[in-house]
């Protein structure tokens, strides 16, 4: 059991880190940010605390991704993840955001087949688990235009589309060839005019994803697509290193995270093989009286005075580095 829990933020803080920026990131915000040049920062995330994190980081867009299926779950591709599953991570980041833009990815098996079952699903997400919009690989244009009109917001996503993985023949720049160039330009073309708020370009030349994104009016947000997209979006997994194989070319790590666990629990290991954890401080103690009581009974009395602790549980310190409580 886990006592940790996150306390409500004050307004003030959460107004702090969005200094600037629109309180709640929304559909109509992201585009404006394209028209006003200003970069769009995106990332994945899967879970409550991760999310709240994020938030408090002042990033624009969360999208539970069914990356997730790879690097929560630890499958080869992102195929076999459900309805279901996406529906439960969805919830939790869901607790976790107030200001960032809530994607969620629609699974692959739960639109490809008929349009109709596909506007149901979409709609779960929002229904059943506080999404704000939802995001499509491929041009599903009649797909996009029915989601469109029943206000379900939905981001595009085009080029290495890894629900497509068999198809492509592995997870492979696209957009190489001019076929493959104006065969996504006018995909992207299509999906904007079907009434996406937003198109991720991933894995394609620099090139295509520039083209692509001057001509359309909606934002474009990059993944391995090079720097002149309207935004960027990274796995967080990717980026905080915690993954378990080389990155991709177009990744940045920017934390070890996985070290910084590996370290912390190689420490907690050794303190409890050590005996030096719980300490003193660590442990509940009885009330003065039951202590006495206990003593009397007991054959060797403890010399350690006896502490006025009552079982309260309560915040602890502030200074203390968790926030469990005691
Ligand atoms: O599933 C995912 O995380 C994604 C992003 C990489 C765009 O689709």
């Amino acid at each position: 059991m886990s006592l940790t829990t996150f306390h409500p933020r004050p307004a003030e803080r959460v107004r702090n880190h969005a200094a600037g920026t629109p309180q709640k990131v929304t559909t109509v915000s992201i585009q404006e940010k394209k028209r006003l040049g200003s970069p769009i920062v995106a990332v994945t995330a899967y879970d409550y605390a991760s999310a709240r994190v994020i938030d408090e980081a002042g990033l624009d867009i969360v999208l539970v991704g069914d990356s997730l299926a790879m690097v929560m779950q630890g499958m080869e591709n992102t195929l076999a993840i459900t309805m279901d599953e996406m529906l439960l991570y969805t919830r939790g980041v869901r607790r976790g955001l107030r200001r960032a833009l809530l994607v969620a990815d629609m699974p692959f098996g739960s639109y490809q087949a008929d349009t109709r079952e596909g506007v149901a699903n979409a709609i779960r997400f929002l229904k059943e688990a506080g999404a704000e919009a939802v995001k499509i690989e491929g041009a599903h244009i009649e797909l996009v235009e029915r989601l469109t009109e029943a206000e379900v917001p939905v981001m595009g996503h085009i080029g290495l589309t890894p629900q497509a993985v068999h198809r492509m023949g592995g997870f492979k720049v696209q957009g190489k060839t001019m076929q493959a160039v104006e065969e996504l330009r006018e995909d992207a073309i299509a999906l904007a005019a079907a009434g996406c708020f937003a198109i991720v370009l991933e894995g394609i030349p620099r090139e295509v994803a520039r083209l692509i994104t001057d001509e359309l009016a909606i934002p474009t947000i990059g993944i391995g697509a090079g720097p002149d997209c309207d935004g960027q979006i990274l796995v967080l997994h990717d980026l905080l290193t915690m993954t378990f194989s080389p990155a991709a070319k177009f990744v940045r790590r920017y934390a070890d995270v996985g070290a910084v666990m590996r370290s912390a629990l190689t420490e907690y290991k050794h303190d409890v093989e050590a005996r030096t954890f719980p300490s003193e401080d660590e442990s509940y103690h009885l009330p003065q009286e039951a202590k006495l009581l206990l003593d009397e009974q007991s054959d060797d009395n403890p010399t350690d005075e006896p502490h006025d602790d009552t079982h309260e549980i309560g915040p602890r310190p502030v200074t203390r580095p968790v926030s469990l409580r005691h």
